[in-house]
């Protein structure tokens, strides 16, 4: 049987998912157990909202939504959860993701989503912070993030190390 997920990956259509697989990809990486679905705030708004009201008691323990366009759907989530919510702003529009970004980012005080850079960057990093939110209480997760970090450091020597030979060759 598959383990419960405990984290929800939401998005506004499926226009949004070659993007937010990413955001899936990091977390079957970290083998932290996910759904994913399309739901949207302005489309079925009721569906969003039961989703929204229902996803702390079945066990889910963080949010990542992803939205383009007039992106109310992190906000929206976020104002009938306590869970965290991880906005990522996507570019469905001519403003190439700018419109989702303010309309992510300018939550009014009191519904806090914590927003990403818009696409695929931002994707990855809600998984990571997702990550880093559930290592908090579950140190295998912590160790995995470590190492991420150390091969992330790794490409970057190495990416080093192939400048300084090309640069000998000037
Ligand atoms: C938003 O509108 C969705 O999140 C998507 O980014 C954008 C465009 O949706 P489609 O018209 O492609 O379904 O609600």
């Amino acid at each position: 049987m598959n383990p419960s997920p405990v984290v929800g990956i939401l998005m506004g259509s499926d226009s949004d998912f070659e993007v937010m697989r990413e955001a899936g990809r990091v977390l079957k990486e970290f083998a932290i157990p996910f759904e994913m679905l399309v739901t949207s705030a302005h489309r079925t708004p009721q569906r969003t909202h039961q989703y929204a009201t229902e996803a702390a008691e079945k066990g889910l323990k963080v949010l990542i939504v992803g939205a383009g366009a007039a992106a109310h759907l992190a906000g929206v989530v976020a104002a009938v959860t306590t869970l965290p919510v991880i906005g990522v702003p996507l570019s469905a529009t001519d403003l190439k993701g700018m419109d989702a970004l303010l309309a992510t980012v300018q939550m009014p005080g009191g519904i806090p989503v914590a927003t990403m850079a818009i696409g695929k960057a931002g994707a990855t990093n809600a998984a990571l912070y997702a990550a880093r939110i559930l290592a908090l209480t579950q140190p295998q997760i912590a160790e995995k993030l470590n190492a991420y970090g150390a091969e992330m450091a790794r490409g970057v020597e190495k990416k080093n190390q192939a400048l300084q030979e090309q640069l000998a060759h000037l």
